[in-house]
Parts: C-alpha cells; sequence; structure tokens
C-alpha cells in the first residue's frame, strides 16, 4: 500500500513538472512570437520612415547663386537660389556644393547683366572654381541656379559638361522673377550625359529672399510628390 501510495505521489510529482515546463516553454514561444512581430513591425515602421527614393542614395545639391546687388531685392548677402538650396538640403538631409565661376561676376545688377548676355551669346563656358570629386558617390543631383536671359547660367553648362551622370538623376530648381523654371530644363540631359530629369521647381527669388516661411512648404510639398520627405 505505502509503495502504491509512493508511486502516486512520484507520478503526480512528474505530472506537476511536465505541465510547468510546457507553461514555461509556452509562454517563453509566444514571448518570442510577440519579440519577432514588435520586431517586425518596428523595423517595418523604421523603412516606412524612410521614403524608398532615399533608401541608401547618396543625394548632392549644387547650386549657383550670385551675392551683391539683384533683381528686386536690392543687396543681398545670401543668394535667392542659396535659401532655396538651403531648405532641400536640410529637408533630404543633403550634402551641398556652391558652384563658383573663377571670375566673379559683377556685383552691380545691371554690369552683371551685360555679362551674363554676352556669355549667353558666345555659348561661353566659365571656369568653375572647384570640382565635386566624389561626384561618383552621388545617385541624386538637386541643381540649382537663377534664370539668367530666361536661361541656365552659362556656368550650369560648364557644371553640366564637367561630370558623368550616367545612372544619376537631376532633379533642377530655380529662383527667378517668378515661380516658374527655365523651360530648358528637358535639355539637361543634352549637356548633364546620361541624368535622368526629375520634375523641377521654380521660385520667385525675392518670396525666398524676403518671405523664406512662404517658400519652405512649397519646397516640402515637392519634395514629398517626388519620395524625397514624408
Ligand atoms: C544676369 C541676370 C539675368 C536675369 N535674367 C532673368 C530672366 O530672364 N528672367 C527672370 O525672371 N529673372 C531674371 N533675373 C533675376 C534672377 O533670376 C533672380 O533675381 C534670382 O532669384 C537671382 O537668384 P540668385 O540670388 O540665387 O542669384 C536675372 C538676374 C540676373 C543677375
Amino acid at each position: 500500500m505505502k509503495k502504491l501510495f509512493m508511486v502516486i505521489l512520484f507520478l503526480t510529482v512528474v505530472m506537476l513538472f511536465a505541465a510547468c515546463g510546457s507553461r514555461v516553454e509556452n509562454s517563453n514561444a509566444s514571448d518570442r512570437k510577440a519579440a519577432i512581430s514588435t520586431q517586425g513591425s518596428s523595423t517595418g515602421s523604421a523603412q516606412a520612415a524612410v521614403p524608398e527614393k532615399v533608401q541608401g542614395k547618396k543625394i548632392l545639391v549644387a547650386y549657383f547663386s550670385r551675392i551683391g546687388e539683384n533683381y528686386a531685392v536690392g543687396n543681398i548677402s545670401k543668394g535667392n537660389t542659396h535659401i532655396v538650396a538651403d531648405m532641400i538640403a536640410e529637408a533630404t538631409g543633403a550634402d551641398m556644393f556652391e558652384i563658383k565661376t573663377v571670375k566673379p561676376y559683377p556685383e552691380s545688377y545691371k554690369e552683371c547683366t551685360e555679362v551674363a548676355k554676352k556669355e549667353l551669346a558666345d555659348n561661353a563656358r566659365p571656369d568653375l572654381a572647384a570640382k565635386v570629386e566624389n561626384m561618383k558617390d552621388y545617385d541624386v543631383i538637386f541643381l540649382g541656379y537663377p534664370i539668367w536671359w530666361s536661361d541656365m547660367p552659362m556656368a550650369i553648362y560648364s557644371f553640366m559638361e564637367s561630370y558623368d551622370f550616367n545612372g544619376k538623376s537631376i532633379v533642377p530648381f530655380c529662383t527667378s522673377a517668378g515661380d516658374v523654371l527655365t523651360g530648358k530644363e528637358s535639355s539637361i540631359p543634352n549637356y548633364a550625359k546620361g541624368a535622368k530629369v526629375l520634375q523641377g521647381l521654380g521660385i520667385e527669388g525675392k518670396r525666398a529672399q524676403e518671405n523664406p516661411d512662404s517658400v519652405s512648404p512649397q519646397v516640402k510639398q515637392w519634395l514629398e510628390k517626388l519620395g524625397f520627405v514624408q
């Protein structure tokens, strides 16, 4: 009888342990499952936070912009296009590069228009002061300029002809007397060989200079539409 009692007691203890063990194992499994699904969803949302266009891509904002006396804004210490370039770089986390000519343009607005008019007539390619040494690393180049004589400044042509743009996208943006592009942007791949051109943005320079808060939502909306920010 005592033996039978001992056997029943032993079996009860074994069953109890087995039941506890399986509960522990189950809870671990469900914890793991929960952990995996949490991890999955957080990874998912982290990926969703980075727009597809930007994932793993290196972006450069290259811009040409002039200080001094300018149209409708008086004497400025930061160019209108530069202001828009900063907004783009800040929103996208891009690197920045200023396109500068070896020979500076006159500070006087009128004199500058004359020099620019002649350069356009001559189809000039002014020498640039610096090169983007690691251009091969960039996938997307936001290219900014003021409208000069209904065209891009000739320095922009010098810039476009200085690199191989195969596999790269150019996103043009400009400032001028109105919220317009030059209308020449579709010809960019003729000079920036291999480039794919994305939808550009034209901003009134005076507004960028004097009321930048009215410009930044417009820039953000454009970048959202292109998929560069969310
Ligand atoms: C040489 C020159 C030519 C210009 N030609 C035009 C033009 O054809 N159309 C226009 O709307 N604005 C024209 N502008 C005005 C500039 O496009 C405008 O002021 C621009 O915002 C200047 O940008 P920045 O400060 O970045 O240089 C011209 C300005 C200069 C200096």
